[in-house]
């Protein structure tokens, strides 16, 4: 997935120096790739920049400065990084025949496996920069504009987000009402096929206290549902009022902030499902019912060999106990097949489980073998046309069960989150409990709203409630200009 970023305005970074010596104003285009993670490291890295003078720009022919913010997880996501800089090559000619110089930046996971290779082979790059250091961007850029090429992929010591500029109340606001927040970085688990232990490295927990205050700096400035991140982040571990707490123990304290409706987390490690985290999804109502809680595969061998550490049927029992706390919640996962080694019998253990959990949402990928990984130097690597063949299967079991569910939800009421203004003048549209977009009347309620609502139908990928129906109309003649 492609996520193009927002970025801050300059005016709202909480930096005078910004407004003070910005003019004419730099402008700063980012591209963001991969998981919400990026996202958030994107909105913090515009929120540095803009105290350096960046405004942002969503068109990438007027930006002073190219930043990349890129994914590594699978082949194709790191490829798709260097035809992104083809394309960026020329516009860098471009602007130089116009008397403009223009800096291009690689920011993310494929900077930090890739390091100095990245400018070996696209020259067009100044800066490599890793995740672990995106508090010395400012530095970097200064050296760039110095005449040097700069790869910084230390694991820093210090805890970047200490040293991160916050947002202002007002992008807080223009980024919406509900808000990313990472609480959590690195993995430990080493999964045989994953570069996430070595791009993000050991896993590392922010404060209680950090948490809490960036928390309720955005409840203060609007924002109503928060969803914590971390690439584990039910391995997340801290300590308040002298006592350890979980992730857990943490919901609880965030629940408490005046202002935040919902809660969310996201990605979570079947082995980190501890009791007490179980226990807040029981207690707490604004914990949405949601959880996303990949299993990878359902065959005991190939979670051995993916080095999960747990059984398919080890899945089962924890998804029973978390159903027993929260009846109603719904399940979502990810799959990989065509991991190495992969059998139909294997396979059909896969599509077994996805029926036995009946998941609401699920993603899956074809297996991608990653450089320095265990699992790329396993021989038996399984044919493309085989894994494609599962995978086609595997998508259209997931698409089934996440349209029933979806059907399943027409005719009952929910609470949604109005968020943004609708395609229509009568429309608005919020988030359902369960992530989907839904469709409702603007009478129903403004923008940061929880609203009950009944649905009235599914769309393909939408719910729309009683009154968000488009008027015949409005469907001929009143397309708004977005
Ligand atoms: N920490 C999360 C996953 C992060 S990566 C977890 O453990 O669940 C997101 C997803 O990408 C993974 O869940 C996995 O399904 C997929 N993925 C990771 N490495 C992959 C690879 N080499 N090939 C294909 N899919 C992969
Ligand atoms: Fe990757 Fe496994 Fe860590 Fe998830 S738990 S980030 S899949 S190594
Ligand atoms: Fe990709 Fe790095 Fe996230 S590899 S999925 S951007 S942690």
């Amino acid at each position: 997935m492609t996520l193009r970023n927002e970025l801050p305005v300059p005016a709202d970074a909480g930096d005078a120096r910004a407004a003070e010596t910005a003019l004419p104003t730099k402008k700063v285009f980012i591209k963001t790739y991969g998981c919400q993670m990026n996202v958030y490291d994107s909105q913090r890295m515009g929120d540095a920049l803009a105290g350096e003078g960046f405004a942002p720009t969503e068109r990438i022919e007027d930006a002073d400065l190219v930043l990349l913010n890129t994914c590594h997880i699978r082949e194709k996501a790191a490829e798709k990084i260097y035809s992104e800089l083809g394309r960026i090559r020329l516009l860098k000619a471009e602007a130089a025949r116009e008397g403009r110089n223009v800096n291009v930046a690689v920011a993310g996971c494929v900077a930090q496996a890739e390091g100095a290779e990245i400018i070996k082979r696209a020259s067009v790059v100044d800066l490599v920069i890793g995740p672990q250091t995106y508090h010395r961007l400012p530095q970097a850029l200064a050296r760039v504009r110095g005449g040097e090429r700069v790869v910084d992929t230390d694991y820093a010591v210090e805890d970047k987000f200490d040293h991160l500029p916050k947002a202002g109340a007002q992008e807080i606001r223009r980024r919406g009402v509900a808000a990313f927040l990472t609480v959590q970085e690195g993995c430990d688990k080493f999964c045989t096929f994953c570069v996430v232990p070595y791009t993000r490295g050991a896993e590392v927990s922010r404060s209680v206290e950090a948490i809490l205050d960036e928390a309720r700096g955005l409840a203060q400035a609007g924002v109503r549902e928060v969803t914590l991140l971390g690439q584990n982040v039910n391995a997340w571990a801290g300590e308040y009022e002298g006592r350890a707490v979980g992730l857990g123990g943490l919901l609880r304290l965030l629940a408490e902030i005046p202002g935040i409706a919902r809660l969310r987390y996201t990605t979570s490690h079947p082995r980190d499902m501890d009791d007490a985290l179980i226990e807040a999804h029981r207690d707490l109502d604004i914990l949405m019912p949601y959880l996303h809680l990949p299993v990878q595969s359902g065959s005991d061998r190939i979670l051995k060999a993916m080095n999960r550490r747990h059984k398919a049927e080890d899945y089962l029992r924890l998804v029973d106990r978390i159903r027993a706390a929260r009846p109603g919640i719904a399940m979502s996962g990810d799959f990989i097949v065509g991991f190495p080694g992969e059998t139909d019998e294997d396979f059909e253990a896969t599509m077994r489980i996805v029926r036995d959990v009946g998941y609401a949402s699920a993603f899956s990928f074809k297996y991608s073998p990653r450089p320095g990984t265990p699992a790329a130097d396993i021989d038996a690597q399984v044919p493309d046309a085989v894994a494609t063949e599962r995978l086609d299967r595997l998508q259209g079991l997931i698409r089934a069960q996440s349209t029933a569910f979806m059907e399943s939800l027409v005719g009952t009421r929910m609470d949604v989150l109005v968020e943004k203004t609708g395609r229509y003048d009568h429309q608005m549209v919020g988030r359902s409990p369960y992530l989907h977009p839904v469709v409702l009347a603007a009478s129903a309620g403004a923008v940061g709203d929880v609203v009950s609502v009944s649905i009235a139908r599914n769309g393909p990928n939408s719910l729309i409630a009683v009154g968000g129906e488009p008027e015949a109309a409005e469907l001929s003649s009143l397309r708004k200009i977005a």
